[in-house]
């Protein structure tokens, strides 16, 4: 048991898919694996351990915000012995040149956020996807035909602001799409040597406000899911 997940060591696998929220964790488990076991439900922040294709995955929430992925990415890396986190979350576009459902895998998190400084001492603002996990994600998008687009992202502590302009620090570092969690993951990852990675499907179009659907966005989160399944078989 670690602080905030009650598993017992061993009942996690070394590679972790991480949605945000606990329900979606709970739909990958239903859908996509065998022998599956709750493992932690602490807070209701589900955890299951299973099987996809023959390999142990565990799939679990990381709640939202840094504080939330700080807490469970620290906790999986190092009371867990897990090597890799795939993150599988939504973003919004800061501009119509993508559209709805696109899927962008991270190259790095730009964020304003204090926390990779005063966590670990590291000063970049924008932290890169770390490890191998990236390359066989793309690998794994080109094995199954998926157009999945590489790019900057801007990690924001903020989902309501009073100015809808696109932040400074996503102009900076040309980030196309705006989330809440990479950024910490990374930041946790490089700190500990592990590998993360972030993987996200654009629910919306900040300027426009086109949004996916609820009803949508059970199926259009399946591709998602399906590569980074996929990916954790690499
Ligand atoms: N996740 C999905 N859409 C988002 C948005 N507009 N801002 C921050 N995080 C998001």
């Amino acid at each position: 048991m670690s602080v905030h997940i009650s598993a017992k060591k061993g009942e996690i696998a070394k590679t972790v898919l991480m949605p945000g929220d606990p329900l979606r964790a709970k739909y990958i488990a239903d859908n996509f694996l065998t022998d599956v076991t709750l493992v932690s439900k602490t807070r209701n922040v589900f955890f299951f351990t299973g099987k996809y294709k023959g390999k142990e995955i565990t799939v679990g929430a990381s709640g939202m915000g840094f504080p939330s992925i700080g807490i469970y990415s620290y906790e999986l890396f190092t009371e867990y012995e897990v090597d890799t986190i795939i993150r599988i979350g939504t973003c919004g576009a800061y501009a119509t040149d993508l559209k709805l459902f696109d899927i962008l895998n991270v190259e790095k998190a730009a964020s304003e956020s204090t926390y990779a400084k005063f966590a670990w001492e590291i000063e970049e603002e924008a932290i890169s996807n770390q490890g191998d996990a990236f390359d066989k994600i793309n690998q794994t998008a080109s094995e199954l035909n998926l157009n999945v687009k590489s790019t900057n992202i801007h990690s924001s502590d903020i989902f309501y602001r009073k100015n809808p302009t696109v932040p400074a620090i996503a102009e900076k570092y040309n980030c196309l799409a705006v989330e809440m969690e990479a950024f910490a993951l990374f930041a946790n990852a490089k700190y500990l040597g592990k590998n993360a990675a972030t993987i996200l499907t654009v629910s919306d179009i900040i300027p426009t406000k086109e949004e996916i659907s609820a009803d949508q966005r059970e199926q259009a989160l399946r591709t998602m899911m399906e590569l980074s399944l996929e990916t954790a078989l690499k």
